[in-house]
C-alpha cells in the first residue's frame, strides 16, 4: 500500500498553487442534477472525492465529460461538464455514502427535479456519529415524505416540493446546501434560518443563481430562496480551497520557511488568519491571489483555539493547527484546542504523541504543551485532516516518519507530496 516517508528538518521555501475547493466542488457537481442542460465547472481539483462523486452521478445517469488545461499550463483536466438530461436511478448506495458522506447531497436535487430519492443511511465515521437528521427534517419541511427501510432513506415528493420556513437547530454546511438546491425548484418561497455561512455555501448560491435560481442572503445566517420552475445550464469557476491553502501556510510556518501561495484570496483565511499571526506567521498579500507566509521569530507562540462554524476557526484546520502547537514555546504556556463541531475529531492526538508531542485530552479539549522534540515514527493516517497534520509534524520531526494509509490524504489534497517536495521537503512516495 502507498506510503509517504518524510525526513524532517528542511525549511520549506517556494511557490504552491492551490486547487479548487473540494468542499465547494462536491455540491456544485450535484447541482447539475437540477437541470437538463450542461453545467460546466472549472478549477476542478484532482482529488479522489471528486472521482467518487463523478462515479455516483454517472451511476444515476448524469453524463460527465472532463476536459481543459491545467492551472500551470500543464495538461491536467480542470473543467468538467455535467449533463443530467434524464435520471435512470435515484439511489445512493451504502458503499458510496459510507465512502463519502457528501453523497447525501443528491437527495434534495433528486427530490426537487424527479420527486424521489433513495439514500443509504451513512452510519458513524472516524470523526463522529455524523447523523443526517437535519437534512431529513428540512426535506420533510419542504413537503417530502420520508421513510426508513432496511438502512435506506426513501424520500418522495410526487407533486414537487413546496417552499417553507426552515429553522436549523444546529448549523450544518451539508444540510444548508441540500436545502438551497431543493428549494431552488420548490413552489414558492423558502426561508432558511441559522444557515451555514461558509464561503462554499456562497459559491454554491452564486452558481445556482447563474443557473436561474433566485437566492439571496447566502453567506449570512438567513437565506431566502424563491423557487423557479426550471433551471438552465451555466459555467462556473470553483472557488479556491481555503483548507488546502491554510495547510501549506502551516507547512511554511512550522518548518521556519517561506511559501508563496497562489490562486487564493486573503479573505478566504477568515477564521484562522489571526491565529496564524499570533502563532508567529508573517502574512503578506503579494497580489489579489497570491499570499506569502513565513515565520521570522525563532519559536512558535502557543495560541488557544476553539472550532466554530464560519466565520469561526474551521474544524477542518484544527488538526493542522495542533501539529503547529506541538512545537510551540512552552515557556510561554500551553495551547488549548477545543473541538466543537465533531465529537471525535482528535484521532491525530495519539499519533502525534507517538511522535513525541505532549498532549492531554479532556473530552473535547486538548491541552498541547509545546516542545521541540518531535521524532519521526511510523504513524497511521485516520482521516483526511488528521493525516495531513501528521505530514506537517513529520516536516519538523527528527529523522524519518512513515505515513501509512495514504488514501485518506488523496481524498482532499492534490499532489500533496509533489507540492511539498517542490519547496524543498525530503519526501519519498513508496508504492
Ligand atoms: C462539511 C465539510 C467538512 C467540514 C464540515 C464542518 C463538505 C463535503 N464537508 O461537512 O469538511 O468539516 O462541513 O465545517 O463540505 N449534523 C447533525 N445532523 C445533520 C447534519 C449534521 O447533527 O443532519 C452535525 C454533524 O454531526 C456535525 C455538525 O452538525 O457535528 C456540522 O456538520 P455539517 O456542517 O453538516 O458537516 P458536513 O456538511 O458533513
Amino acid at each position: 500500500m502507498k506510503k509517504l516517508v518524510i525526513t524532517g528538518g528542511k525549511k520549506l521555501n517556494g511557490n504552491i498553487s492551490i486547487a479548487g475547493a473540494k468542499n465547494a466542488a462536491l455540491p456544485l457537481m450535484v447541482a447539475s442534477i437540477l437541470t437538463e442542460e450542461t453545467l460546466t465547472l472549472s478549477n476542478l481539483p484532482h482529488v479522489s472525492d471528486i472521482s467518487t462523486m463523478a462515479n455516483l452521478l454517472a451511476s444515476i445517469g448524469v453524463d460527465i465529460e472532463i476536459d481543459g488545461t491545467g492551472i500551470d499550463g500543464s495538461l491536467q483536466a480542470r473543467t468538467i461538464n455535467l449533463k443530467a438530461y434524464e435520471i435512470n436511478n435515484s439511489e445512493a448506495s451504502y458503499d458510496l455514502v459510507r465512502k463519502m458522506r457528501a453523497s447525501i447531497l443528491i437527495m434534495g436535487p433528486l427530490l426537487a427535479r424527479f420527486g424521489k430519492a433513495r439514500i443509504s443511511l451513512p452510519g458513524g465515521c472516524a470523526i463522529g456519529t455524523r447523523p443526517i437528521d437535519l437534512h431529513l427534517k428540512a426535506m420533510e419541511k419542504l413537503g417530502a415524505k420520508i421513510t426508513l427501510n432496511h438502512g435506506y432513506v426513501d424520500a418522495e415528493a410526487e407533486n414537487g416540493l413546496i417552499g417553507s420556513e426552515i429553522n436549523f437547530e444546529k448549523v450544518s454546511v451539508g444540510a444548508t446546501e441540500n436545502v438551497l438546491m431543493a428549494a431552488s425548484l420548490a413552489k414558492g418561497e423558502t426561508i432558511v434560518n441559522n444557515a451555514a455561512c461558509e464561503p462554499e455555501i456562497v459559491d454554491l448560491a452564486n452558481c445556482l443563481n447563474a443557473m436561474g435560481a433566485k437566492i439571496s442572503g447566502a453567506g449570512t445566517p438567513i437565506i431566502k430562496i424563491t423557487g423557479v420552475e426550471k433551471l438552465h445550464g451555466a459555467k462556473h469557476k470553483i472557488i479556491a480551497d481555503r483548507i488546502e491553502a491554510g495547510t501549506y501556510a502551516i507547512a511554511a510556518i512550522i518548518s521556519g520557511g517561506c511559501i508563496k501561495i497562489k490562486g487564493v484570496e486573503l479573505s478566504l483565511f477568515t477564521g484562522f488568519r489571526e491565529e496564524l499571526e499570533k502563532a508567529g506567521a508573517v502574512i503578506t498579500k503579494i497580489s489579489d491571489d497570491e499570499i506569502e507566509f513565513k515565520r521570522v521569530c525563532e519559536s512558535i507562540n502557543p495560541v488557544n483555539i476553539s472550532t466554530q462554524p464560519f466565520p469561526g476557526f474551521p474544524t477542518d484546520m484544527q488538526a493542522q493547527f495542533m501539529a503547529l502547537m506541538t512545537i510551540s514555546n512552552h515557556s510561554k504556556g500551553s495551547a488549548s484546542i477545543e473541538e466543537n463541531i465533531f465529537e471525535n475529531r482528535f484521532m491525530h492526538v495519539l499519533e502525534l504523541v507517538r511522535m513525541g508531542a505532549e498532549i492531554e485530552l479532556h473530552n473535547n479539549l486538548a491541552i498541547v504543551k509545546g516542545n521541540n522534540k518531535l521524532m519521526g515514527a511510523e504513524v497511521m493516517a485516520t482521516d483526511l485532516r488528521a493525516s495531513v497534520s501528521l505530514v506537517l509534524a513529520a516536516l519538523v520531526a527528527e529523522g524519518k516518519t512513515t505515513i501509512n494509509r495514504l488514501y485518506h490524504l488523496e481524498r482532499g489534497y492534490e499532489n500533496l507530496a509533489d507540492k511539498l517536495i517542490s519547496c524543498g521537503a525530503d519526501i519519498s512516495i513508496i508504492y
